[in-house]
């Protein structure tokens, strides 16, 4: 594969939490690259590392050994500032718990990553609107999270994560809290996001009902990735 179609190279990628005899290594050298256009699907039981290795891809997490490139960028190369920027301008992440502010409406939790880039609220909060519009939830821009349901949060939450145009979308078990038919909406969402090489996600799940949507299915276990496979009738 050429380096310049890659979004995420890995080799060898080590992280480890606390020390002593508290230590767990949660990444056990980890290699795993994944295409430019390209929905990854990363499976595998609770604790086998699939949260901290997207964490870690999306900046968010510092590794501690080993190689983590991001659209060609070796993530330990940059400093504290230049990860905030890098993660800012490359990076969407929808969170497991979606982690919508619930004093927010669902337009400014949207614009929240505009308005942190420093655009003015009113503007970000109109863009936001305008997002959820396409996303058929023009309906619900002045709702708060507790008056949506978890397939309307879900969208919210997916929303925010696009909304400053990002290269690259990790969403840790974006189906985990919803009815499998509004799960399968949510990943035709996504599927529909990656159409062309200018998007790549990262679908972190355990849920079997939606391996159908991925290009490629990584197969996690202990901080190891076991097998990678575009077949995903291998993991039914
Ligand atoms: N902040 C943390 N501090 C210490 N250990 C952690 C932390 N986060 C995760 N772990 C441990 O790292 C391992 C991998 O966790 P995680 O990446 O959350 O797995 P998964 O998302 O696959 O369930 C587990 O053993 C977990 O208990
Ligand atoms: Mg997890």
């Amino acid at each position: 594969m050429e380096e310049n179609q890659l979004a995420v190279k890995c080799k060898n990628l080590i992280k480890i939490y606390g020390e002593g005899t508290g230590k767990i290594v949660a990444l056990r050298g980890i290699d795993l690259e994944v295409k430019s256009g390209e929905l990854m699907m990363l499976a595998g039981p609770s604790g086998c590392g699939k949260t901290t290795l997207i964490s870690v891809i999306a900046s968010i997490l510092d590794q501690d050994s080993g190689e983590c490139k991001v659209y060609g960028h070796e993530l330990k190369d940059l400093n504290k500032d230049e990860k905030i920027a890098f993660r800012a301008k490359n990076i969407g992440f929808v969170f497991q718990a979606f982690n919508l502010f619930p004093t927010l409406t669902a337009a400014e939790n949207v614009a929240i990553p505009l308005i942190i880039g420093g655009m003015d609220h009113t503007v970000a909060t109109q863009k936001g609107a305008d997002l959820l519009e396409q996303m058929g939830l023009g309906d619900r821009a002045t709702s708060f999270p507790t008056d949506l349901s978890g397939g309307q949060q879900q969208r919210v939450a997916i929303a925010r994560a696009l909304i400053h145009n990002p290269r690259l979308i990790v969403c840790d078990e974006p189906t985990s809290a919803l009815d499998g038919e509004t799960g399968h909406k949510i990943m035709e969402l996504m599927k529909s996001i990656a159409v062309d090489k200018t998007r790549t996600l990262i679908v972190v799940t355990h849920d079997s009902r939606i391996f159908q949507f991925a290009d490629r299915i990584a197969k996690m276990e202990d901080g190891h990735i076991l097998k990678v496979t575009s077949n995903y009738k291998e993991f039914e």
